[in-house]
């Protein structure tokens, strides 16, 4: 049996959109919960700088690649560059509803330093493990509708365009890697994928806690109260990161590849729902 791999027919498209413009968003957008807003306004707040090293860690090994992989890595590249041009418009409109981000987007520029400083191979690694994160944060999104039931209809349309380009583009800096790392043995292959993935995920549990915690803080809610409600959000209910903790855990699985489970039905299932006049603007 062949090894699992991107769909032959996978076509990775572009769409360019914009959301939410002139909007004067609501402070708690997200179901006006203070609580649920202040965990995707923490995750928008990596989009634009996160966004913007996976492209750099990516396009640094295009060269060489087979013409397929090439042409997606173009496609990879256009689909981030909007999602960071559509996340920095998010965080402005947080920004106006009253909230402070710049704490947590120096920390993530500071994650970043740290990485950069390290060999190319390793950061495509990092990148890899973090569009595995965001593939299945975005399935997550988008098969499980209670996520985004109570958004305001412009900002879920927001995350679910997002999420069906994550999902779309999920292979590509995988196969990236995998063409990168062509010449090592299996055993090494594993280990530095496994390693980097137990340190970003760390990284990654950590660092959007403590952005939780401070968005949280600048609505007065503070000390162990603010604890655990961002807990019970993100880990009981409704539990985005235990709902991931399988797929997340796949990864480490020998022949594992993010098409082996093909999601792609999510993805249409949401374009038909974007296509609807209410939600999204047209570009
Ligand atoms: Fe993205
Ligand atoms: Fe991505």
């Amino acid at each position: 049996m062949a090894p699992p791999a991107t769909p032959a027919d996978l076509t990775i498209t572009p769409r360019d959109r914009r959301f939410g413009r002139g909007l004067a968003q609501d402070r708690w957008w997200m179901a006006g919960d203070p609580v649920a807003t202040a965990f995707y306004n923490a995750l928008s707040a990596t989009f634009p700088k996160g966004e913007a090293f996976f492209v750099e860690s990516v396009r640094l090994f295009r060269e060489g690649t087979p013409p397929k992989l090439a042409a997606e890595i173009k496609a990879f590249v256009t689909q981030e560059v909007m999602h960071s041009r559509e996340h920095v418009q998010f965080n402005k409109r947080a920004l106006d509803a009253g909230y402070d981000m710049s704490g947590l987007e120096e920390r993530v520029e500071w994650r970043l330093s740290i990485t950069r400083a390290r060999p190319p191979i390793v950061n495509l690694a990092a990148t890899m493990c973090l569009e595995h994160f965001t593939a299945i944060l975005a399935h997550e999104l988008l098969a499980n509708p209670r996520h985004l039931a109570k958004s305001d209809a412009e900002n879920a349309a927001l995350w679910r365009w997002h999420s069906i380009e994550e999902i779309e583009h999920k292979g590509v800096a995988y196969d990236t890697w995998l063409h990168a790392t062509r010449a090592w043995p299996r055993g090494k292959r594993w280990k530095v994928k496994a390693k980097v993935m137990l340190f970003v995920t760390r990284n990654f549990v950590v660092d959007r806690s403590l952005g939780t915690l401070e968005l949280l803080r600048q609505d007065g809610i503070t000390g162990p109260k603010a604890w655990a409600r961002m807990l019970w959000f993100a880990w009981i209910n409704p539990g985005m990161l235990r709902k991931i903790f399988g797929a997340w855990l796949a990864f480490f699985l020998p022949g594992f590849h993010p098409w082996k489970h093909d999601d792609r039905n999510l993805i249409e299932a949401a374009e038909r729902g974007l296509a609807r006049p209410a939600g999204a603007l047209p570009a």
